[in-house]
């Protein structure tokens, strides 16, 4: 009898399926990112991320409790300032945007869900990098230390669970957790942007941010040929005191993901970014592509890559997709 072996047995009804499924993809893995702008008078649409909105605080108030309602796991936060400076001034004032919004959500949600703050300065500098410059115009990596320690205190003192250093600088997660544990927050956890690359899927978060960019992040962000140096970044964010790593952007690194889910001691998340979403959309909108299908595919390949948590601006959709066909 020939053929002798039939894996098709295994495909043969949804239950079989289901019972073999490899991978689970479920509301609890999956972040949600959010951004809040200041003295918007409505929620504003982003265009190039369609379905996304800078909000308002009391938009983002309701879209967070409804997030949380279906379940999705946690929250990123990210804020659009209505003025900049060019040491980001707005992002260790505890009236600025995303302090204030943190507190917001802290009030509203408590302990309901994980808050979680993005720690970086490139919305809220003039220039749009990441870190405050030297005389020369060069991103000054110790000088930023200082800045991020003392954004770290504003947005635990805000009320984030989890703070999320994104700058790519040397030594952010270990200046971080040394300030919050120097201040009394030993419970504020990081979520380390570990192996974050320099990447052209940024491109509609740059909307998203108002982002006032000029050139790139090449001397702080990874170039996108090296895994090597991911899994180096990974380990020293882990002796630095990180509690979870993430690889960011997620689906042109899933090796990277794969790698980083064998060697790292702590859950690892990765970023399905604003490209990633915008492709996507894109296709969807012009009848390419089945778009729920399409969503729950790059999420389930995200999981089954390795990686813990998923941070996607899908969350709270697909939380509610994955809750319907439970
Ligand atoms: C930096 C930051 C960026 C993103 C998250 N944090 C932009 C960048 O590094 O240029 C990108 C997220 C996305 O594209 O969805 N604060």
């Amino acid at each position: 009898m020939f053929p002798e072996h039939r894996p098709r047995r295994l495909r043969v009804s949804p239950a079989m399926r289901r019972l073999v499924s490899e991978t689970t993809l479920r509301p609890r893995q999956l972040i949600l990112p959010m951004f809040v702008a200041e003295g918007a008078s409505g929620p504003r649409p982003i265009s190039s991320m369609p379905g996304v909105v800078q909000h308002t605080r009391d938009s983002l108030r309701a879209a967070a409790v409804d997030a949380v309602r279906a379940g999705v796991g946690g929250l990123m936060v990210f804020g659009v300032p209505s003025t900049r400076d060019a040491i980001g001034s707005g992002a260790t004032d505890e009236r600025g945007i995303l302090n204030l919004a943190l507190a917001d959500l802290r009030a509203e949600l408590g302990d309901d869900t994980v808050l979680m703050a993005d720690t970086c300065l490139d919305e809220f500098t003039d220039h749009g990098h990441c870190g405050v410059l030297d005389e020369r115009g060069a991103v000054d990596n110790d000088a930023t230390l200082d800045r991020y320690a003392a954004m770290a205190l504003a947005q635990a003192e805000a009320g984030a669970h989890l703070l999320g250093p994104s700058g790519m600088m040397d030594g952010q997660v270990g200046v971080i957790r040394r300030a919050l544990d120097g201040a009394g927050y030993p419970d504020t956890g990081i979520l380390a942007y570990s192996a974050k690359y320099a990447s052209a899927f940024y491109g509609p978060f740059r909307e998203a941010v108002d982002s006032q960019l000029q050139g790139d992040r090449k001397t702080y962000q990874q170039d996108s040929g090296n895994a090597r140096e991911a899994l180096r970044e990974i380990e020293l964010d882990v002796a630095e005191g990180a509690d979870i790593v993430m690889i960011k952007p997620a689906l042109s690194y899933l090796d990277v993901v794969r790698a980083a889910a064998e060697t790292a001691p702590v859950p690892v998340a990765a970023y399905n970014i604003s490209g990633e979403y915008a492709m996507v959309e894109a296709a969807a909108a012009n009848g390419w592509l089945d778009r729920e299908r399409t969503v729950l595919e790059v999420l389930t390949s995200i999981r089954r890559a390795g990686a813990d948590l998923v941070l996607t601006y899908w969350a709270a959709e697909a939380a509610a997709w994955l809750d319907r066909d439970r």
